[in-house]
């Protein structure tokens, strides 16, 4: 019905680390080979916890892009913007507020854990109770179909979906819509109606997908069915009106297995991190200075690459036979901690290589960046601005 597309947004809240490279950003570069992408930038998500700093995220965001296309993140392949740029998101987050009840709203989960946490700061305030609103109208807005997002951000995909049946339930509805469906109906000829009418019995009665699956490829293959018909004959399958919004799908990114320097999650507030950008030399020192297992205090005492942080890099980087090598040599001294780590040194100095050399030219010539992001603008501008006729008309807010 609505075309693949997948979407997702970053918040500019500091340096990009190698977590967010394992975890995220490896994800898209793979997605947006296969599928139309929107990455952006969510400035205005980063505001609701960091009002009060604003500094912090003007400098953020542009390194953040850098960052994204040193990772590989394309732009002749994926649409890359920022979300404040694109101030419909801004139009539809009011619009959905309209209908979005309260009680929602505070019950999504994170609402209460983020203000329980974030104690130093006050998020006690209508931003915040709206981030998972603001964050709807991101993906509804370019009906994107799918979200890759961490394990965090799954109740906000599906509070979208709930406000996104809402919407339709609410605004989907055309007078004379059944006797419109109908008559849309006759025009697909009288094998491909009978055929449309058994599959939506079906999959009403018997709750079939593999039958609204069908009814929905035979929905496609009509040349001859305006759109207005085709969309009515879409919200007809699933019993109600016409499906003005979409969706989304969660697609879950694996959590990411990078562990920090200090065998913590790495993480910013841990103080943990190899950032994406860290030159040769640091990621040298860093590594050479990691903690390894409190027991090896001498070359010639034995350890256990499970009590040491080291080997949860190991984890991550070496093959198979390299990791022989650490447990063999660790357990019976017969390696020092530093050869076990030179092979690490070099696979992530490896890693980050292509990144250095992606990120140069951009380094160099701020501008590249910013003509990147502005074409992504335009485009997310036009894509969101076709959803919006469509919210308008349906809203009522489309005189003329
Ligand atoms: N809330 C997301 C996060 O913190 C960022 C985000 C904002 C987002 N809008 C989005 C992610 C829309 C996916 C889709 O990670
Ligand atoms: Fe850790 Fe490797 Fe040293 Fe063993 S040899 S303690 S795994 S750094």
């Amino acid at each position: 019905m609505f075309a693949d597309r997948v979407l997702s947004g970053m918040r500019p809240t500091g340096n990009l680390h190698l977590g967010h490279y394992h975890g995220v950003l490896k994800n898209w570069v793979e997605l947006q080979q296969q599928h139309e992408c929107l990455f952006f930038v969510a400035d205005w998500h980063a505001l609701t916890t960091h009002y009060d700093s604003p500094e912090i995220i003007e400098k953020n965001v542009w390194d953040m892009v850098i960052d994204w296309l040193a990772a590989g993140v394309d732009p002749s392949q994926a649409t890359l913007f920022i979300q404040s740029k694109v101030p419909s998101h801004a139009e539809l987050y009011m619009l959905l507020s309209m209908m979005t009840p309260l009680g929602w709203l505070e019950r999504v989960p994170t609402y209460k854990d983020q203000q329980e946490k974030l104690t130093e700061k006050d998020l006690s305030t209508h931003g915040f109770l709206g981030y998972p609103l603001l964050q709807s109208a991101d993906i509804l807005i370019y009906r994107a179909n799918r979200v890759p997002v961490g394990e965090d951000q799954a109740p906000h995909i599906e509070f979208t979906r709930e406000i996104c049946r809402r919407f339709n339930h609410i605004y989907g509805k055309e007078i004379g819509f059944e006797e419109k469906a109908q008559a849309a109906i006759k025009k697909l000829g009288s094998k491909r109606s009978k055929l449309y009418n058994e599959l939506r019995t079906r999959f009403q009665e018997q709750g079939d997908e593999s039958a609204l699956a069908q009814a929905r490829s035979l929905l496609d293959e009509q040349q001859n069915l305006s759109m207005g018909d085709q969309e009515r004959l879409f919200g007809y399958l699933e019993g109600g009106g016409k499906m003005i919004l979409c969706e989304p799908d969660t697609l879950l990114t694996e959590a990411s297995r990078m562990p920090g320097l200090d065998g913590q999650k790495m993480s910013k507030s841990y103080n943990n991190t190899i950032s994406l950008r860290e030159d040769a030399d640091s990621v040298n020192k860093k590594i050479r200075t990691m903690p390894t297992d409190p027991a090896r205090v001498r070359r010639s005492d034995p350890g256990d690459p499970a009590k040491c942080p080291v080997w949860q890099f190991h984890m991550v980087y070496s093959d198979d036979k390299t990791r022989e090598w650490v447990q063999q040599g660790c357990k019976n001294a017969e390696i020092g901690c530093l050869d076990c780590k030179s092979p690490l040194i070099e696979l992530i100095q490896a890693e980050q290589a292509p990144m250095h050399e992606r990120a140069r030219k951009y380094e160099e010539d701020p501008t590249l960046v910013r003509n990147i992001i502005a074409d992504g603008c335009e485009r997310a501008n036009q894509l969101a601005e076709e959803t919006m006729r469509d919210i308008r008309e349906a809203m009522g807010l489309s005189y003329s």
